[in-house]
């Protein structure tokens, strides 16, 4: 008998410039995607005669499915341990919930992940599944977590996918909102109205899946052996951050978009470009975009296009299509 279905989601993300540089402490701005979703469900499934108490894990996007015991170190149930031990130390903050005792891993219930998000696209995939897991084991237990303390979890979780990761990630994704981030420091939530007026940005993806941990670890071999023209271009790119946050603050719009070139270009010179990005970005630019740049780790994944406006989007996205992108998102 199945009953109780629980369900939440996490968005999906795009790193609007400083990716990488945030590795090494500058500032970067990313923004989360509502219409890519990842969506979790724990459905309490408990006949009388069920013979042990045992969670089941189902993540048919990746080919998975197992109980939890089996593979206690797989990402997905290390989200689930290190949520449910978080939770037992928490108060119940959800009163509607049935009070189903001390949050515990001992007990019968089957976890799903489904996600829109495609896997190795930069777009968050990883982030957004441990983020709907913690959430909705959390409401399972009764508690509602706060953005920062789900965060924390999910950037756990980040360290097995992505190795060195700065947080950007799990922050943005947890806050669903555009964020200002620096390593270490409190993340910066961006006032709204910056992105409530007509914010028009084409996300395309190359296909081309690529770990970030690859890449991530590919520019730190790079970094190692020739930190100052390494350090120069991080510099460069926090710059460009810190002029980009000014352009969304005027909504100056032409600015913003030469800025998110400028940070593609250095971004090639950071290694972590590839043949099908640059096609995408200067196809973006022969259809007017006002800027395009490659999206998070690079060398595959996305990239984003800055269009004039909605209208503009809808012709930028047919194109990027037309040139090879297998996927095609206005955010
Ligand atoms: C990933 O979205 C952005 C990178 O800068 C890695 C990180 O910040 O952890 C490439």
């Amino acid at each position: 008998m199945f009953f109780d279905r629980l369900q939440r989601s996490a968005c999906g993300k795009v790193i609007l410039c400083g990716e990488h540089a945030v590795v090494y402490g500058r500032p970067a701005i990313a923004l989360p995607v509502a219409q890519l979703r990842t969506h979790a469900s724990i459905w309490h499934d408990h006949p009388k005669d069920a013979p042990t108490d045992e969670i089941e894990i189902i993540a048919p996007d990746i080919n998975a499915r197992f109980k939890l015991n089996s593979r206690p170190q797989h990402p997905l149930s290390r989200i689930v341990q290190l949520t449910t031990e978080f939770v037992a130390q928490q108060p119940r903050n959800l009163p509607d919930m049935p009070d189903r005792g001390t949050p515990r891993l001992n007990c019968r219930y089957s976890l799903k992940v489904r996600s829109a998000i495609p896997v190795g696209s930069h777009l968050g995939s990883g982030a957004a599944a441990s983020m709907a897991c913690a959430r909705v084991v959390a409401e399972y237990w009764g508690r509602e977590l706060a953005p920062a303390d789900i965060s924390d979890l999910v950037y756990e979780i980040e360290k097995i996918h992505h190795g060195t990761p700065s947080g950007i990630d799990n922050t943005v994704i947890a806050y669903e909102k555009p964020v200002w981030f620096v390593k270490g420091e409190a993340p910066h939530v961006l006032p709204l109205a910056q992105f409530e007026r007509q914010f028009a940005l084409v996300i395309a993806d190359t296909g081309v899946a690529t770990p970030t941990k690859t890449v991530v670890g590919a520019v730190r071999e790079h970094w190692q052996k020739d930190t100052a023209t390494y350090e120069r271009y991080f510099d460069h790119i926090a710059s460009l951050v810190k002029h980009a946050r000014e352009a969304l603050q005027h909504s100056d719009d032409h600015v913003l978009g030469k800025l998110m070139t400028e940070n593609h270009r250095i971004l090639r010179h950071i290694g972590v470009s590839c043949i099908e990005l640059d096609h995408l970005c200067i196809t973006a630019q022969r259809a007017g975009a006002l800027g395009a740049k490659l999206s998070g780790g690079g060398r595959g994944g996305n990239m984003i296009a800055l269009a004039r406006d909605s209208h503009h989007a809808r012709y930028l996205r047919r194109q990027l299509l037309l040139s090879g992108a297998k996927r095609a998102w206005i955010a």
